[in-house]
């Protein structure tokens, strides 16, 4: 008789997005003449720019021609894209990064989820609170999370490092040492971010503890302050602590083309063994790469042309993040974020919960953001609006949230 993974029966509920969508398109089927205004997933609504067009359509070309047809991709992913990945976001940033330790992917979402695989179940997981939702509830499929307790809306065995007003939203040392420590930066959902020297202490300590720390650097592209990294191998000795994941999705708008890497250095070690070895055997077991055109189209990204259209693409997005933050302080809202990144945290009014904020805003402003609540315990209270939406609709949303 087969079994299930009882590990999925503890996850509350359904995926936080999933559950998100389910309840606007129910207010949508029951008031068809309302225009929504969508500031929750933080998928990106700009067109890919035209030099990464150009380079799928000739992509597309050569794959209609026999001389220039592609199969399967190497398992690592083709070394025109690693070579530019590691020329521009590494080396032109004074980090030593070589090509082959990087791994091309579908994305950063499937490999935040999918990294926790080479480490030992018996691990323990460290993770900001609130979180992006994948980085706990894959270590809950894979039993690493212990049972939710319901009352306090948290895993028995994990390690929630409470982000406050108090502190910033930057986590501090937990009084537990963690095996593996997940820390984003430019976070989401708080938009916050660390300088140099608060993630330096963070590498110190993962090197001193033997923890690994898996980094997710998908918003680093909307960094404009210059304290602040952009990559965590910018710190002295993150090559012996750190794994890397990088986006193409909220730099250069790839949600739905997908488009992903992660770094694993060589001399990172644990139990005598690479983990570089791990995940390389982990990507050419259960991967065959992402497609020869989308990586074309990565390529592309990093071509002079590219950056310059990318650098266009963030900046109008971070024109929606200032018009929102400022719109919602002169309406006496308490917010943050914003400025390094696309999302802006604000503190829901009159003790509202974030879910019932959530609704007065559906109902009242038809505008849709995620409650903070869903990002974990300490996100209770808060509420996360993205920058991603359309100029016109950015403004029409601040609007109706000041006349409310
Ligand atoms: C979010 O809204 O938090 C992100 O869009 C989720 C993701 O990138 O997967």
């Amino acid at each position: 008789m087969t079994r299930i993974n009882n590990n999925y029966l503890k996850l509350p509920g359904s995926y936080l997005f999933s559950n998100i969508a389910k309840k606007v398109n129910e207010f949508t089927a029951a008031n068809p003449d309302k225009k929504i205004i969508r500031l929750g997933i933080g998928d990106v609504t700009r067109p890919l720019t035209p030099t990464i067009i150009r380079s799928l359509h000739d992509a597309v070309d050569e794959m209609a021609d026999e001389k220039t047809f592609k199969g399967y991709a190497p398992d690592l992913g083709y070394s025109f894209l690693r070579e530019a990945i590691a020329r521009v976001d590494y080396k032109e940033r004074g980090c030593d990064i070589a090509p082959d330790e990087i791994f091309v992917s579908d994305g950063a979402k499937c490999d935040s989820g999918n990294i926790q695989e080479i480490f030992s179940v018996d691990n323990k997981i460290a993770v900001c609170d609130p979180v992006y939702p994948v980085y706990v509830d894959s270590n809950v499929m894979a039993g690493r999370a212990g049972d939710y307790i319901s009352s306090e809306e948290r895993f028995s065995n994990v390690i929630y490092m409470p982000c406050t007003e108090d502190n910033g939203f930057a986590p501090e040392f937990p009084e537990e040492t963690p095996d593996i420590i997940y820390l984003c930066f430019p976070n989401n959902p708080t938009g916050a971010t660390v300088n140099k020297d608060a993630l330096q202490k963070w590498v110190d300590y993962a090197n001193k503890n033997g923890s690994v720390i898996i980094y997710d650097a998908a918003y680093e592209a909307y960094i404009s302050e210059d304290d602040v990294p952009h990559s965590i191998y910018e710190c002295t000795g993150a090559k012996t602590c750190a794994i890397e994941l990088h986006s193409f999705s909220k730099n250069a708008g790839f949600t739905g083309v997908r488009l992903g890497y992660t770094v694993i250095p060589k001399e990172l070690e644990r139990d005598g063994v690479k983990l570089h070895s791990l995940w390389a055997r982990r990507h050419s077991t259960k991967y065959n790469g992402a497609p020869y055109i989308v990586q074309k189209a990565g390529k592309a990204v990093y071509s002079p042309e590219g950056q310059n259209e990318i650098k266009g693409l963030v900046g109008y997005y971070m024109k929606n993040a200032s018009y929102i933050l400022n719109g919602l302080k002169e309406a006496g809202f308490t917010v943050s974020g914003g400025v390094n990144a696309p999302y802006i945290w604000l503190k829901t009014p009159q003790n509202m919960t974030s879910w019932d904020f959530f609704d007065h805003l559906l109902t009242k402003a038809n505008v849709v953001g995620t409650p903070g609540s869903g990002f974990g315990p300490h996100g209770e209270g808060y509420f996360r609006l993205t920058a991603f939406g359309s100029y016109e609709n950015t403004v029409e949303a601040v609007d109706r949230i000041k006349k409310l």
